[in-house]
């Protein structure tokens, strides 16, 4: 099973980070020097995907433009003799190929998802959350794809979330037939406390096969008026067909506003040249509350 395309969906309206994306991408927002997707376009790089499918919207060009060449910005940094941040600013543009596709109603993640059918045809593909970051010793994606070409099955990522915290998430009930693997049985979308199978929360990771498309043009809208990818990767579990890993590795959810704050801090906090006037400012931040 070979995979080298990966569809991001990054069409949403942001609407839990307003007024900071009324009119900048959520995706765009910068966590310490790069835009949010940066990170789950490296993460894809770094796990062997070449061919980025943005599922985007009339509003959101920029997306696109940051992973294209900026000519004029270029010869500026020549100019100015600015050649490291100008291998920066290059590197950037060379690290993928770039497909774009509009979804024109923001139906949900399942519909964004289902718009990507005609690029990927019938290849195998991975499915990475514009907005959810990863990070750990090995990328997130490259932990489904590897168990994703061994069992030949479509594999979803889940990871831990405290119990209070299942209603926020889809749920997964499964058999853990190795260590941090799972056959998924059934999956529950934002489920009340008291109704959660599980705590092992669907995250914005996904290794798909061409079957999901089938599913998706048959699902309905579900909860919140969506179209949502759970109801699709539901009707995979009770065929049989999904596997779902445990990411080992750090994770952020952008939309979310102490996770957006905290992962700026935790990148500065890895940049020496910042740490140390980053750390007395907090402890100052603190003693003041
Ligand atoms: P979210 O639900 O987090 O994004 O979807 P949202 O709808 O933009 O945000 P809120 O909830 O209103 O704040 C996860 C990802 O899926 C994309 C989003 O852009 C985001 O990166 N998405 C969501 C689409 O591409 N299309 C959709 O119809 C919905």
């Amino acid at each position: 099973m070979e995979i080298t395309k990966v569809v991001i969906p990054v069409a949403g309206w942001g609407t839990r980070s307003l007024p900071a994306t009324k009119n900048i991408p959520k995706e765009m927002l910068p966590i310490y020097k790069k835009p949010t997707v940066q990170y789950v376009v490296e993460e894809a790089q770094s796990s062997g995907l070449t061919d980025v499918v943005f599922i985007n919207n009339q509003n959101k060009k920029i997306i696109e433009d940051h992973f294209d060449y900026n000519l004029a910005l270029e010869s500026v940094l020549e100019r100015a003799g600015k050649t490291e941040i100008l291998k920066e600013v290059r590197e950037v543009a060379e690290m993928v190929n770039i497909i774009s596709v509009r979804q024109k109603v923001q139906l949900g993640l399942g519909h964004a998802v289902l718009c990507a059918k005609e690029v990927v045809k019938n290849d195998n593909f991975a499915v990475m959350v514009g907005d959810d970051l990863m990070f750990g010793s090995e990328p997130g994606i490259k932990q489904l794809i590897d168990v994703a070409k061994a069992e030949n099955m479509p594999v979803i990522g889940v990871m831990e979330v405290p119990r209070s915290k299942v209603n926020r998430y889809g749920i997964i009930a499964g058999e853990e037939y190795a260590p941090g693997l799972f056959k998924v049985r059934n999956m529950v979308e934002k489920p009340p406390v008291s109704e959660a199978p599980s705590n092992l929360a669907v995250i914005g990771r996904y290794v798909l096969t061409p079957e999901i498309f089938e599913h998706l043009e048959t699902t309905a809208a579900g909860v919140g008026g969506e179209i949502q990818l759970t109801d699709a990767l539901q009707k995979l579990a009770k065929n049989d067909r999904l596997l779902a890993v445990k990411i080992r590795g750090r994770r952020f959810d952008a939309g979310d506003w102490v996770d957006y704050l905290t992962a700026n801090i935790y990148f500065a906090l890895h940049d020496e040249s910042l740490r140390d006037d980053l750390v007395l400012k907090l402890q100052e931040l603190l003693s003041c509350r």
